[in-house]
């Protein structure tokens, strides 16, 4: 409220004047409507700190305030945080109205890929060479370990673990997902699957719930938390397992590791035709929207 009142003069309208009041009402009303629509405990809930405090985002507020009229809630313009774009792969899903899916990831490789804008364009190069097999013996930047039959070569791809999978059921579309998230990506994707498929959990819950990865190398279960009970914990750790825990959510505060993926996905209910949007709580950014 004080960003949205900075550029304002406001002694100059008087103390307890109507114009103080009308001004001090809108930029309230802005304010609480944002408040119930963005904050929560950020323990539990991504809020959109630097976003809301943006300076040209809290200027933009009173754009539509008009100093005679006070604005009514229904004409008020809807907010508009700006979302700050993704620092990595990215993925997303959609279904048309003929029931036509698509599932595209795309990435950069690592943060920012390789660093270097081509110029002139603001367009990032990536960093793909690392999903090559630099050095057998050596992990890349995932921790993987790759063999000789992943080396660079000229005109040759590197493997990848991009996975945009489209499901169908009876030779029906059913499903559509995919997730960034590096070697979690493939993990991820299976487990979306069989959470839909042999769990029969909605897509929203087969996306929500909690997931585990294990690579090969290095021979550890990386484990969202609550995957399963601590019994089971103690059990797999006596089978001979090595466990590590993983948070859930990207700033949950115990974290110890990344939450894995970023599911996007799309059911098709096969009795409705409806489609069923699941966004994966673990991204703040992400949305399912319909048309
Ligand atoms: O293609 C691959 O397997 C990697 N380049 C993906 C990288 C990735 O998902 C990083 N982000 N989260």
């Amino acid at each position: 409220m004080l960003g949205m009142l900075e550029t304002r003069d406001v002694a100059a309208l008087g103390y307890h004047s109507a114009a103080q009041v009308h001004l001090f009402t809108e930029v309230m009303r802005r304010a609480f409507r944002d408040r119930a629509a963005f904050l929560g405990d950020v323990d539990f809930h991504p809020v959109p700190v630097a976003q809301l405090l943006d300076k040209r985002y809290v200027a933009s507020l009173l754009d539509d305030f008009n100093p005679q009229r006070a604005t009514s809630n229904d004409a008020l313009r809807p907010s508009s945080v700006p979302q700050p774009e993704s620092t990595q792969t990215t993925h997303f899903s959609a279904v048309d109205a003929a029931g036509n899916m698509i599932g595209i990831t795309y990435t950069l490789n690592g943060l920012f890929g390789s660093g270097v804008t081509a110029t002139g364009t603001g367009v990032l190069l990536n960093n793909e060479m690392d999903d090559f097999t630099s050095k057998v013996g050596e992990a890349n930047m995932f921790g993987l370990l790759q063999a000789a039959a992943n080396a660079i070569e000229p005109g040759k791809r590197p493997l990848s673990a991009m996975t945009p999978t489209l499901v169908l059921k009876d030779g029906k579309p059913f499903l559509v997902t995919g997730s960034p998230g590096g070697p979690t990506i493939i993990n991820t994707v299976l487990q979306v699957i069989t959470n839909v498929v042999d769990f029969s959990f909605n897509v929203t819950r087969a996306v929500d719930a909690p997931r585990f990865h294990h690579q090969w190398q290095p021979d550890s279960i990386r484990y969202e938390p609550f995957f399963t009970s601590p019994d089971s914990v103690a059990l797999l750790q006596s089978m001979g397992h090595r466990l590590a825990s993983s948070r859930l959510y990207a700033n949950a505060p115990e974290a110890d590791g990344r939450s894995m993926g970023d599911a996007e996905s799309i059911m098709i209910d096969p009795q409705t035709g409806k489609r069923l949007g699941a966004n994966d709580p673990r991204s703040p950014d992400s949305a399912a929207v319909g048309y």
